[in-house]
């Protein structure tokens, strides 16, 4: 019960097997049961004998530990073909694709570390960045390689309950990719990889705090106003040239140190955070930075958001001639709170506006569809009302500008990690949304297909849910694009949920790389199940995980193709422990005025 656990592999000769060579069949446990024969598998009967039965069954257990003396007690082991067979000949041994079916009664072998890990990662070239993404969970020695070119082309899933770890996972995967990236040394173009997180959450700026300071191209995204403390924005606006620039940027810090959200695990370290904040808020080179859309001027934003559906009624071409009356007013003015006043109060003026007609006052919205389709226009416009950038005047380099974005997402120079943040979640579905569609549109122009561009989404049901309207429309429509469409243009997409049957059921067949823990629902394993085609059987093991544990499925990122491997990955916590730690001791040892809780 101790040697042989879920994700042993096992060797079993095979048909194919011949004097001059031999041919063993790849196994792999999937689930394994403790048998006592004078027991069996439903205990019915007299309870007197049944209870002194189960008394003699405990014993065996440990007196017949390294032999069984009677032929009583088995361990039942069900194991799934891997379609991957050894060969054995004179020239040595390798691996190749079952050439048949393993020989019925024959010897089963186990595999040790060395050969398991050799199997595990067989189809691994070296030249490719490629990165240790856990050790099999009941061998640690057993380390399991993934591509991550692989992994992200292909798009990856993250299935489990709340609390299983997909954060925390998301968090370790980021982290290595970006260093496999770094790391490769081979001469290949396709050496840097852009990441976008979604974080509905907010929870990423502690969960990446690291790679936010390491990589030179990241940043916060806050895409509102409100996502962000007073006390920063009034530090994004101070000149260069403000005497009193350190002080405000340590209320900044310390605001956002309150603010900020931490996992359990890291509140103790809340103090720490300030040297990341420190940090983060470097003048010249911000790690937090304000969203800003490129919309021109307003009349040309009242244009693009003007989106009746439908007629309007008989007043039609009269509502056209107004609503084109009222952008054209906007021409080449800027987007400023007083701009924007000015043209919702002509909206306004629009929705309770009459007219004359067979000499009669009417209104001039007279059907349902009219009211709506201004209705909605204005709602937009405030929308954007809402955006930081709108009411202060920021530095720009606290500025991130759409146009900005977009090329750097096609740039090759540097890797870059942006991590969205928005007190309105309607605003991050949006956003995601017209991102997608700016790069998706630009790469089929372009023909561009690199560097690989990563859409994460985190909480995914809330970006790509079953009955969408509204911005959950918008967002789940780039993600159902990026994920048929994406990878001829090197975009990708990585999607974690707790609620896999609320996500839309198209999207789910698309991922080639899942990561799924336990899941309490049957209708969420079945999905799952389904989706990657393989029995729910297989999910039986996902009961006894930890966190951090995790079933590991992939077509084209792992040696082994369509295996599941039970893995477990390290606690991204305890890595940005140890940075904040490292963090602290650089401003110990700088002299005190540069300390940052000085
Ligand atoms: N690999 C891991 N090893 C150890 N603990 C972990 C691991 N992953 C997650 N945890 C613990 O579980 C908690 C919840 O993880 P989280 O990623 O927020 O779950 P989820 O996003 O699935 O709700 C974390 O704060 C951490 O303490
Ligand atoms: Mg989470």
């Amino acid at each position: 019960m101790n040697l042989i656990r879920e994700g042993t592999l096992l060797a079993v000769e095979n048909f194919s097997s011949s004097p001059i060579e031999r041919r063993y069949s790849l196994l792999e446990v999937v689930s394994l049961l403790p048998m006592h024969y004078a027991l069996g598998e439903r205990p019915e009967g007299y309870p007197g004998f049944v209870v002194e039965a189960a008394r003699n069954a405990a014993r065996d257990w440990v007196e017949q530990e390294h032999e069984a003396m009677e032929e009583v007690t088995k361990i039942r082991c069900i194991a799934i073909p891997t379609n991957q067979e050894i060969r054995q000949n004179s020239n040595g041994t390798s691996l190749d694709v079952e050439s048949n079916l393993p020989m019925v009664g024959a010897r089963v072998y186990v595999l040790d570390t060395a050969s398991t890990t050799a199997v595990l990662n067989y189809g691994i070239r070296h030249h490719q960045p490629r990165f240790e993404v856990g050790h099999l969970t009941r061998d640690s020695q057993v380390r399991v390689e993934l591509v991550p070119e692989e992994m992200l082309r292909t798009h990856f899933a993250i299935f489990g309950f709340t609390g299983a770890g997909k954060s925390n996972l998301i968090s370790t995967l980021i982290y290595k990719i970006l260093q496999a990236y770094r790391s490769c040394t081979a001469e290949r173009q396709r050496s840097v990889v852009k990441i976008l997180v979604f974080d509905l959450m907010s929870e990423y700026a502690t969960l990446l705090s690291d790679c936010l300071l390491e990589l030179s191209n990241a940043c916060i995204v806050a895409l509102t106003e409100e996502t962000l403390p007073g006390a920063v924005l009034t530090y994004m606006e101070a000149q260069p040239t403000d005497g009193n620039l350190q002080g405000l940027r340590r209320e900044a810090r310390r605001a956002l140190v309150r603010t900020t959200l931490y996992p359990k695990a890291l509140a103790a370290y809340r103090a720490k955070f300030d040297y990341f904040w420190h940090e983060a808020l470097k003048y010249q080179s911000p790690r937090l930075k304000v969203w800003k859309e490129e919309v021109g001027d307003l009349g040309k934003l009242l244009r693009s958001l003007w989106q009746p559906r439908g007629g309007l009624g008989a007043n039609e071409s009269e509502i056209r001639r107004r609503v084109e009356a009222i952008c054209g007013a906007f021409n080449g003015q800027p987007l400023t709170q007083e701009t924007f006043q000015r043209a919702i109060a002509q909206i306004d003026n629009l929705e309770s506006a009459q007219i004359q007609r067979n000499n009669q006052n009417v209104d001039l919205l007279s059907t349902t569809a009219a009211r709506e389709a201004v209705r909605e226009w204005k709602e937009s416009l405030q929308e954007y009302a809402k955006s930081a950038i709108l009411s202060r005047s920021l530095q720009p380099q606290f500025i991130l500008s759409e146009q900005a974005l977009l090329s750097d997402l096609d740039s090759q120079e540097k890797s870059s990690l942006y991590v969205f943040q928005s007190s309105d979640p309607d605003l991050l579905r949006r956003v995601a949304a017209r991102i997608g569609e700016k790069m998706f549109e630009r790469r089929r122009w372009s023909g561009r297909i690199e560097p690989l561009v990563l859409f994460l989404m985190d909480e995914a049901d809330e970006f790509i849910p079953q009955k969408a309207e509204g911005s959950y429309a918008e967002s789940r429509a780039i993600a159902m694009t990026l994920a048929r469409r994406g990878r001829k243009f090197g975009l990708c997409l990585g999607i974690a949920t707790q609620r896999v049957r609320y996500l839309d059921t198209s999207i789910m067949a698309q991922p080639h790389t899942y990561f799924v823990s336990k899941m309490p629902r049957k209708s969420d394993r079945e999905a799952v199940a389904e989706a990657f085609g393989i029995s729910e059987e297989m999910f039986r093991q996902t009961f006894k995980f930890q966190k951090g544990d995790w079933l590991l499925m992939s077509y084209d990122a792992v040696g082994m193709e369509a295996v599941p491997i039970p893995i477990h990955c390290e606690d991204a916590n305890q890595r940005i422990k140890q940075f904040l730690d490292e963090l602290e001791q650089k401003y110990r040892q700088r002299s005190a005025q540069h300390a940052p809780t000085s």
